[in-house]
């Protein structure tokens, strides 16, 4: 067992933060996580797991020992009514498990395109974008639970999936993921409720009503094509400039809240929801307080997109907190509205 003592992070968080793992290990089979798991255990030392680290924000050194799983496998079991069980190792990262699944004509997680990030975490935050999320895809997670020291097969229902939120997200550190399992299919039908998404394919005369499983899959790999096109339009690459997609999450108020926000604001981004409330849009509040492109010292606001916190370099996560509580107080002052924080914050 290779245990690493004060490793630098700086090449697996996607902001590029510099910060140091007390210990850090990388593990590629059941057994050496047993046995980081053992040695923790027994030196006493706080257990983190460390994904792609496209969600997460270092403002100190993390202590204890930090678990980073490697292994990429993924296997394919056809079943009987043609549909097909997926099983990805946590350590693939997201994109290229979606691009080889639509490669081995599978249509599904199209709309999940171009997602930083290893598949492993991918539960933990239920990853949602363009009308689809994951649990909506999901067949199970594998999963080594830390306090009964047992492995488990979660299905959906186990998970307490919501948005952006999961058993393992209110839980940290307390499941290991090592598998996931999706339902996928030649014929899964295209989600196409995300109004930019259909826009752009109906520009360019795509046909949306695929009349078999051969054009369905064609639809599925253009969709594919299209989301990336629309992720790189609005979202900075996290190569050139450090960032963990969306900071906040979408907040969600009472319909009498939402009314009064639209008589004050008529351009508000709201969306109403199954049960009555109203999801607004982060970064159209956000926007509307002059903070696109915002800058403060070595951090600020991307340029595209206000939902977005980017890191220019030779800043710390400390830097970007604060301009996060900045926002954070003024969307309050000015809508009443407290936004949550997205990523891990350490
Ligand atoms: N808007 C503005 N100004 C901005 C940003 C957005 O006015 O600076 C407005 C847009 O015009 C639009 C609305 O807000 O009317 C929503 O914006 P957008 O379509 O860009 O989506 P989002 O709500 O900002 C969410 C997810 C993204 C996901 C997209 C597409 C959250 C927190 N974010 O963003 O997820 O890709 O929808 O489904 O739910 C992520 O989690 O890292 C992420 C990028």
């Amino acid at each position: 067992m290779n245990i690493e003592h004060n490793h630098s992070l700086q090449a697996f968080n996607s902001f590029g933060f510099t910060a140091y793992a007390e210990h850090f290990i990388t593990v590629s089979s059941d057994e050496q996580l047993l046995e980081a798991l053992a040695t923790a255990n027994s030196e006493k030392w706080p257990v983190f797991l460390l994904g792609g680290g496209s969600n997460l924000v270092l403002t100190r050194p993390i202590p204890g020992l930090v678990i980073h799983l490697t292994n990429q496998e993924t296997t394919y079991q056809q079943q009987s009514d043609g549909t097909t069980l997926v099983t990805v190792a946590a350590g693939k990262p997201w994109h290229e498990f979606v691009v080889e699944t639509l490669d081995n004509d599978l249509a599904g997680l199209e709309n999940l395109s171009l997602i930083p990030g290893n598949a492993g975490a991918a539960p933990v935050q239920n990853i949602g974008a363009y009308g689809v999320e994951l649990n909506t895809r999901l067949h199970s997670v594998r999963a080594y639970h830390r306090a009964s020291a047992s492995w488990q097969t979660m299905k959906p229902s186990d998970c307490a999936f919501s948005y952006r939120d999961s058993v393992f997200k209110q839980n940290p550190n307390e499941f290991v993921i090592t598998h996931v399992t999706f339902l996928l299919s030649a014929s899964t039908p295209a989600v196409l409720s995300y109004a930019a998404l259909n826009q752009a394919l109906t520009a360019n005369n795509i046909n949306t009503n695929p009349e078999n499983a051969a054009d369905n899959i064609a639809l599925a790999k253009i969709i594919s094509q299209t989301v990336i096109n629309i992720r790189q339009s609005k979202l900075p690459d996290p190569k050139i400039i450090g960032n963990a997609g969306s900071f906040f999450k979408n907040p969600v108020v009472d319909a009498v809240h939402a009314q009064t926000l639209k008589a004050a604001h008529p351009n508000l981004v709201a969306y109403p929801q199954p049960d009555g409330r109203v999801k607004l849009a982060a970064g159209w509040l956000i926007d509307t307080l002059g903070f696109k492109g915002y800058r403060k010292g070595n951090v600020g606001v991307h340029t595209e997109q206000a939902l977005v916190l980017v890191h220019h370099g030779g800043g710390t996560g400390e830097e970007l907190m604060s301009v996060a509580q900045e926002i954070i107080t003024k969307v309050d002052a000015n809508f009443d509205v407290r936004l949550e924080i997205e990523p891990v914050v350490v």
